[in-house]
This record gives structure tokens, sequence and C-alpha cells, in this order.
């Protein structure tokens, strides 16, 4: 491995490879410095003959897991996997080494914040525990380094990074300079000794700026684990995937073994569906590339003289105040004065545009007081003029609420025509869409 300096001038900052006492591009003198020394382990090579035979994806064993990295882990690969405590990501963690570790994997599991005993408790209740799934319990990263170097792991998993620390560097575990440190070393593992390496950490709702989010942009994945303690359903969502598509989700229902598939997501978010209640609407959203139909929850009530608020849980605020303005504007019907609530059942996050036209048309009903028909859902984005644009995946969409046995689908008029045997109402407007409902 032969050492390589690198001189940069000072004076006009041209590279040199050698040092000499005139720059021999501005002729200043002594003006080279030495800037790095480079220890050539990486060669430059043609595109075409970079060896890829390593560079498939190995399925973990848990098919909902997989999914979001398009069939499995790359080798070298390194995932950041965050979400809110109690969300239940030691859990998924312990059950991806289970399920890997049986199908062959070396996998190790650096624990930072659990005793080895408390994590031997948990994993031996989800499962009969392999040979090959290996623990070391620290919270320092050098022995993590040296533990995931010597025992040969395929699959390294860090729980968590705010609990690790790297003795060489100042500040607590969980300072931003530790996270930093932490993963870049985890990273440069994963690099140079080729195991895929998971690390979790611990966001808050407010999403703080110095915590490990602002790792993503040194990872090649990263994984948002959302639903809260109180919610059955989990999702894992791929946010960043640098080796194939984003948005793919994995849907998981939390019980007494831990994680579960859930079969059939879209009958789970319907059975807690509360009908005849004037404020509620069933939204048809698209979760990846699978279509669910969630509810739609809001309240008005009178702000008495307060300043009115808007209270949005899962739902985009803003969309809600631009739709408040949209009814008042284009439809003659106002909520001005009024303390507005709405929310996503299941836990679900609804952001998407296509939710518009369901929520408009819950809030329609809220304010009402005029329950929407049951079996009805929708989807479609609502315009400043009150239009109602086309969304993507309109036939999935349909497709589901089929499948589901609702009685129809309200859409923009502008979705094109598909076969199918549901009823589907084509409504250019939203005050054309609440028209529409009311005769349904
Ligand atoms: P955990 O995986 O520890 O969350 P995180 O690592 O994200 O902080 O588990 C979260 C919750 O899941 C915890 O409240 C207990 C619950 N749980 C179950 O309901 N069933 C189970 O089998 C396990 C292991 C946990
Ligand atoms: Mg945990």
């Amino acid at each position: 491995m032969a050492g390589l300096a690198l001189f940069t001038c000072t004076s006009c900052a041209t590279p040199a490879r050698k040092w000499s006492g005139q720059c021999p591009v501005c002729n200043s003198w002594n003006t080279l410095v030495e800037i790095a020394t480079v220890k050539t382990k990486t060669e430059v090579q043609t595109l075409s003959s970079v060896s890829v035979a390593d560079g498939a994806p190995r399925p973990t064993g848990v098919d909902e897991f997989d999914r979001l990295f398009g069939g499995g882990l790359l080798p070298s690969s390194v995932t950041l996997l965050y979400g809110e405590p109690g969300a239940g990501k030691s859990t998924l963690l312990s059950q991806v080494a289970l399920a890997a570790a049986a199908r062959g994997t070396t996998v190790l599991l650096i624990c930072a914040e659990e005793s080895a005993a408390q994590v031997r408790l948990r994993t031996e209740r989800l499962g009969t525990l392999p040979d090959k799934l290996l623990i070391i319990a620290t919270t320092s990263l050098d022995e993590s380094l040296l533990a995931a170097e010597s025992s040969n792991a395929d699959l390294v998993i860090v729980d968590s990074i705010q609990a690790l620390r790297a003795s060489d560097v100042a500040g607590p575990s969980g300072a931003i300079n530790q996270l930093r440190t932490c993963a870049e070393r985890l990273v440069a593992l994963a690099k140079h000794r080729g195991p895929a390496v998971i690390i979790v950490g611990h966001v808050t709702k407010d999403g703080e700026v110095a915590g490990p989010r602002s790792l993503e942009h040194m990872v090649d994945t990263v994984v948002a684990f959302e639903g809260d303690r109180h919610q059955t359903l989990r999702i894992a969502r791929a946010v960043k995937h640098r080796f194939g598509t984003t948005g793919e989700v994995g849907l998981f229902e939390m019980g007494a073994t831990g994680l579960s598939t859930v079969d059939d997501p879209g009958q789970l978010l319907l059975d807690e569906h509360v009908v005849d209640v004037a404020g509620s609407a069933l939204a048809i959203v698209l979760e990846g590339h699978r279509p669910l139909v969630t509810e739609l929850q809001t309240l008005v009530v009178d702000a008495h003289g307060g300043s009115a608020r808007r209270t949005a849980s899962g739902v985009d605020h803003a969309r809600i105040s631009l739709l408040l303005a949209v009814l008042e504007a284009r439809c003659g019907i106002n909520l001005a004065g009024l303390d507005v609530f709405a929310s996503v059942t299941g836990g679900l996050r609804a952001t998407e545009p296509a939710v518009d036209l369901p929520l408009a048309l819950a809030l329609t009903a809220a304010v009402t007081e005029r329950a929407l028909p049951r079996g009805l859902a929708g989807f479609g984005e609502v315009g400043l003029a009150g239009e109602l644009r086309r969304v993507r995946g309109a036939e999935r969409r349909i497709a589901e609420a089929q499948r589901l046995g609702l009685r129809g689908v309200i859409v923009p008029a502008t979705t094109p025509e598909m076969n199918t045997s549901i009823t589907v109402l084509r409504a250019a407007t939203l005050g054309e869409a609440i028209e529409l409902v009311r005769t349904f």
C-alpha cells in the first residue's frame, strides 16, 4: 500500500503531487503545503471492469422489510432506521436478525441501550435463537468496530447510534459530533469490510435538527419507522434508497409476539372506520405502490370568540388552511370562527395531495352536520380555483375500493376512464363533488 502525498499552492490553489520550492504554475516561492497523505488502497478502474458479483440484494427473510430495499440488503450498504422511542425499531431488527441468521447470515447485534440479557429475553420470545446470531452489549464505538471485524459478520445492527460513543471525540454520546463520527466509522466499516450495516436512531415528533436525521446524507438507505405505541399498525417507509426506488413501504402489526405482516391492511383500517359520523370521510391513499383506504376525521367547534385553531395529526397543516380558504371562497362554506381538528386513523400519514378531496368533503360534512354516505371513498387534488385535479395511480386506488366492497368512489372528472364495476362519481370542481355526494 503506497503512501501518496498531496500538496497545494496557498497562492493559486493548484494541486501538486511533489513538493518544490516554487509553484510551477504561479511561480510563487515557498507556497506549497502538504494537505493530505492518501493511502492508495482504492484504485481507479474502468467502469466496465467493476465487479458486480456480490452486488445482489440478500433477503433477510422478513418480507415486508426486504421489499423496502427491492428484495434485500446489499453487502456493504448502510441503512439508517429511525423512529420514535417505542415505535418498535428494536423489535423489528430483532426479527430481522433472527430471520437472517436462520438463513445462514452471520449477524452481529451491537446493543448500546439494553443489556445482552434483556435482548436475549425479547428475541427468544420472537423466535428460536440461531447459532449465527451474535451479540455484544457495549456503548464503545471502538469495541463495536473491533467486534464487527473479528466476528466477520455479514450483517451488523447498531441499536442505537445515540448510545454509542467514540473515545477520541469530545462530548457525550448522542452529541452531534459523536453521532457524525460514529456514523462515519460505521460507514467505513461497511465499505472496507463488506457487512451490511443497519443503524438505529431515535427521533422525536418535533424532528430535532441535530439528531440522527442529520446523518441521512452519509448512508445509502433511510427507513422511517412510523406508528406509535398506542396504535397497532406500523409503517416502515424507505425515504431514501441509493440503489433503487424510494417510497416503498412495509406494513406491520404489533402484537404479543412482535411485529407480524398485515395480510389485509385495507380491511384492518376499514374495520376501525366509524360510520355515520358527520366529519369523517374515506380516502384512498397510495403508500409506495400500495393503495390503502383510510379514514380522515375532522371536527369543527365554535372557537368562542378566541382565535380559531387548526390542529392536524397525520395530515398536512398547510393543506387544511388551503382547503378552508377554497371552501369559503369557491363553495360558500364558511369555517371562520371555528376551531378545526383533522386526523387520520391507524397512525398513517396522509400528506399526498390526493387526500384534498376527501378531507374537504369531511370538513364540509362536519360544518353542515351531515354525514357522508356510507361506503363512499375518494381521492383528488383540490386547486385554488376549486377545481379537482387528477392524481397518480387512479386505477390502483379504484381497484382497492372495489376489492374492499365499497359502494362508490368520487374522483376528479379528468381521471381516465376505466373498466370497473364500482360506481365512479366524477366531479370537475369541489362544489360539484359536494353536490354529488348529497344525492349518492
Ligand atoms: P421497541 O422495539 O423496544 O421500540 P423502540 O426500539 O423503537 O424504542 O418496542 C416498542 C413497543 O412494542 C414496546 O412498547 C413494547 C411493544 N412490544 C409488543 O407489543 N410486543 C412485542 O412482542 C414486543 C417485543 C414489543
Ligand atoms: Mg429500542
